[in-house]
């Protein structure tokens, strides 16, 4: 089965944002990238707003058919949002206001007493839940625990050892991920993975078999730049689904 890939548009409002006004329209990305054939839309409403808007949230809701996956993180605010919202599917990540990006997995296993609260919560709202992790096989055992039925596997580590030219790293952590995928999927838990992966690093992991769904932003807009979003996402997609043709896990 090929992975879903979720378009993540935060980055399309990065750039509306750093003129205040309305372009370029996120609303607008997620339509095209329906029209490309993504299979979600992902969207991160941040603490500091850098970029999704909470308008932007009501109106990929109200204007989008595709299944909105809502990355949050585990905050009152968040929460009482998500649950208005109710989207298909929201990911619980770690956020800290001064990082240009989300640095590193969710400690599922030491956070267990903060989490449970708000993935039962979600669930009983009817909303997917996803712990967005690292490959490590306590996280998802907490992850289990929680009753989280999703994980996300954080690929940010491989995309840069991958970007820095440090193939054995990125082997290694690619090791990583394909262990905690297989272990993940044995205990019943679907397996997604995504950060920081372009045309050039998304291959191993897309062939990754248990992974069901791939989250995919920063590149996908920046390349968009070149080529055009339909283009890109178009293009990402055939990759995707070629990894499954020629390689195993
Ligand atoms: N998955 C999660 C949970 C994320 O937080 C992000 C970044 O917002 C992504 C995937 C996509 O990462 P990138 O924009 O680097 O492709």
């Amino acid at each position: 089965m090929i992975p879903r890939l979720g378009v993540n548009i935060d980055h399309v409002a990065t750039i509306r944002n750093a003129r205040g006004g309305d372009y370029p329209d996120p609303v607008k990305a997620a339509q095209i990238a329906a029209k490309a054939g993504a299979d979600g839309i992902t969207a991160h409403l941040r603490e500091d707003r850098r970029h999704i808007t909470d308008l932007d949230i009501k109106r990929l809701g109200q204007e989008i058919d595709l299944p909105l996956n809502l990355e949050m993180a585990a905050t009152d605010e968040m929460l009482a949002i998500a649950l208005n919202a109710a989207p298909h599917a929201a990911c619980i990540v770690p956020e800290k206001r001064e990082e240009r990006t989300t640095e590193g997995g969710l400690d599922v296993a030491g956070q267990h007493n903060h989490l449970a609260h708000f993935v039962r919560a979600l669930k009983e709202n009817g909303t997917r839940v996803s712990l967005f992790i690292e490959p490590v096989q306590a996280q998802l055992e907490a992850a289990l625990v929680l009753g989280a039925p999703v994980v996300e596997l954080h690929t940010g580590a491989y995309a840069d050892a991958c970007n820095a030219g440090q193939h054995g790293e990125a082997k290694r952590i690619l090791d990583d991920l394909c262990a905690a995928a297989s272990f993940g999927m044995g205990e019943g838990l679907e397996i997604h993975a995504g950060h920081g992966l372009t045309f050039d690093t998304v291959a191993p992991v897309a062939a990754i078999k248990p992974v069901r769904e791939l989250n995919i932003g920063h590149f996908l807009v920046s390349e968009a730049i070149f080529c055009g979003l339909f283009e890109t996402i178009t293009h990402m997609r055939k990759l995707i689904a070629q990894s499954r043709t020629g390689l195993a896990s």
